[in-house]
């Protein structure tokens, strides 16, 4: 596996792949790799003669008062797993190589940024279409993948990839989870032991919701608060609990059939997000 850090040698090397007619497919990452961004790789693996994967900590989409500095970064260990994983090509920018000037330029997908994570974490949606587009501009690839756990910026994402006529295919993968149930993510190492045992309380209570849903509960705003509630009394702080359409993150009704349920919460410092999707008869 080849490690670059300039856009320049990240552009000559894709070029050489597509003179000899191979596919590309296209990993972006923050780091701190863990099991769901290694499925992300394998699944690339298997749809693409060629796998690149990009590690950058994106200052753009964390606000101020967020964990930007002290996100993790553990470049060593990520490239020896991305090796392992039979990752090609690992594109390692610095920050000035990817915001050489600070950008004037916004990507706002506004009405599905404006819910959810976005009505919580303001600019944080821009940020991350800002770098995705850039990443694509950068890599060009055939393909990108990205996990169903950040369910809001995958359809995001899709959004700005059709409005702006970007030629890439999406494919998406399920959240990789513990065997508790507790999504991977690399903020899950900010819990202490106490908070480890109480997270996976998240999933197992989206998992309670669906299955009232599935029993015929049709009262949203009712289940939405309870479950909520249950969240606290565990002594998660919750940022919101809701049940929308899954096409398009919409508040649910009655008769909508795709469901997402979607949830935030804090355990102390650590801010966790997780998602369930499902079809009702
Ligand atoms: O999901 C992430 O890790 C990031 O939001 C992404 C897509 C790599 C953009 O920085």
């Amino acid at each position: 596996m080849q490690t670059l850090t300039t856009i320049k040698a990240l552009r000559a090397t894709i070029r050489q792949w597509r003179q000899a007619g191979q596919s590309v497919a296209f990993v972006p990452t923050m780091g701190n790799l863990h099991a769901g961004h290694m499925q992300l790789v394998t699944t690339a693996k298997q749809k693409a003669d060629r796998v690149a994967v990009s590690i950058f900590v994106n200052p753009a989409q964390f606000s101020p008062h967020e964990d930007f500095n002290r996100y993790p970064r553990t470049e060593a260990q990520d490239q020896a797993m991305l090796q392992e994983g039979g990752a090609d090509l690992l594109f390692l920018p610095g920050e000035t190589e990817i915001f050489p000037q600070p950008a004037q330029t916004r990507i706002t997908v506004a009405e599905l940024a404006s819910r959810h994570c976005g009505a919580n974490r303001p600019g944080h949606f821009d940020g991350v279409a800002l770098i995705v587009c850039k990443l694509l501009n950068m890599v060009q690839p055939d393909l990108l993948l990205l996990g169903e756990k950040d369910c809001q910026q995958l359809l995001i994402v899709r959004r700005m990839v059709a409005d702006l006529n970007i030629p890439a295919e999406i494919q998406s993968v399920p959240t990789v989870r513990e065997a508790s149930g507790l999504a991977h993510s690399s903020r899950n190492g900010y819990l202490s032991p106490h908070e480890r045992q109480i997270a996976p309380l998240l999933y197992q209570t989206l998992c309670s919701a669906r299955d009232r849903i599935l029993a015929g509960a049709a009262d949203y705003t009712a289940i939405s608060l309870e479950h909520a509630q249950n969240l606290q009394q565990a002594g998660f702080s919750v940022e919101y609990f809701n049940i929308c359409r899954a096409q398009d993150l919409q508040p649910a009704g009655r008769d909508d059939k795709q469901l997402t349920i979607l949830a935030a919460a804090r355990l102390g410092e650590t801010r966790l997000i997780d998602n369930i999707s499902f079809s009702k008869q």
